[in-house]
């Protein structure tokens, strides 16, 4: 009787091993479950093995019991295991899983266009037709095509260290997309007709209408005989596109040094139509761009004839826009990537 519990342990072992292969064999819910009953049912070979226990000696017991355990686990989890990949299988046969037609589709995640960049699209195709085609130029860029060649001096306060992030002597983050003006005006004789949507950086504070990166759109155009009545009907052309028919538009005196005479652009707010609101600080009005005639200093830092071309030059901000277009209150929601704010305007 001495080797009563070995043999048993030996047994068990045997039924494991089988085990592992009958479940390992089977293709079917139906075999699986023929399987379940001959290894783990209740008159089992697990349990007929087990059952014989009772008849160890005690000191057999323990070691005999554990091992049963053991084998009744593994081939449980086995059974488990197999239960799912048979499920798994026959859910991608639609002859035994019928679909739910009433379930809600799974929605693909397609992301959206950023509302800057919406903006910035529109204005483009606006202006492309009256004849505008788009041009770049770099973000880093020297004093002189960023100043001096724009008629600003390098001891105006925008070349201020407090003012522009210097990456080295004379080679900065452009603080505007006007140097693409000179840029252009460079590479190309007139007619000149160019947007410039690009990063434009200052040293500003990170607040609620101030980014130290923000896009500006550039727009320049040079031909013989431009003048401030064209550059009013190309505004007017392009505030009744973007803002819509019935928007006003007004001139304001201003001064920016590469430009004679300087206007900031206003139009009737879209928000209010005029009447007040808090968009417009109750004014009626919103700004929308800097602006002027290119001022002749400018068309001889690049080589242009003066007395024979003249032009006019804007550049907006499309965040500022995108802000008032979708009153959107912050700027900062703009650049900190919340998807599910940013997704609002897909
Ligand atoms: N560069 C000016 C700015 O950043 C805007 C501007 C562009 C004004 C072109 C006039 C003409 O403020």
């Amino acid at each position: 009787m001495a080797n009563e519990g070995p043999a048993l342990r030996q047994r068990l072992e045997e039924i494991r091993r089988r085990g592992v292969e009958a479940f390992g064999a089977v293709s079917t819910r139906e075999e699986l479950e023929a399987a379940r009953v001959e290894f783990l049912g209740r008159s089992g070979l697990v349990s007929e093995a087990m059952s014989r226990l009772r008849g160890l000696p005690a000191e057999e017991r323990p070691e005999t019991g554990q091992a049963g355990n053991r084998v009744k686990r593994e081939l449980e989890s086995l059974l488990e295991a197999r239960l799912s990949e048979i499920s798994a299988a026959e859910s991608g046969d639609t002859g035994t899983a019928p679909t739910d037609l009433t379930l809600p589709g799974r929605r693909r995640w397609t992301g959206s266009v950023h509302p800057v960049t919406r903006v910035i699209d529109e204005v483009c195709e606006i202006f492309r037709e009256i004849g505008f085609t788009i041009a770049a130029g770099p973000e880093i860029e020297s004093d002189w095509h960023n100043f001096t060649a724009l008629n600003i001096p390098l001891d105006h306060p925008a070349a201020d260290m407090h003012d522009t992030f210097y990456v080295d002597d004379g080679v900065l983050l452009r603080t505007h997309t006007s140097p693409v003006q000179v840029r252009v005006m460079l590479e190309h004789e007139p007619p000149v007709r160019v947007l410039v949507p690009g990063l434009a950086f200052r040293r500003d504070p990170w607040d609620a209408s101030h980014a130290p990166a923000f896009e500006q759109i550039e727009g320049l155009a040079v031909d013989e005989g431009i003048d401030f009545v064209e550059f009013r009907a190309a505004i007017d052309f392009f505030v009744h596109s973007f803002f819509g028919p019935g928007t006003r538009t007004r001139f304001r005196p201003s001064y920016f040094p590469f430009t004679e005479p300087s206007a900031e652009v206003d139009v009737t707010c879209f928000l209010c139509d005029g009447s007040g609101c808090a968009t417009c600080k109750n004014t009626g009005w919103v700004e929308i761009m800097g602006s002027g005639m290119v001022n002749p200093a400018v068309f001889e830092s690049v080589g242009y004839d003066p007395e024979r071309f003249t032009g006019y030059a804007f550049g907006m901000g499309p965040a500022r826009i995108a802000m008032l277009r979708y009153r959107i209150p912050d700027i900062r929601m703009l650049y900190e990537g919340d998807i599910a704010f940013l997704g609002q305007f897909a």
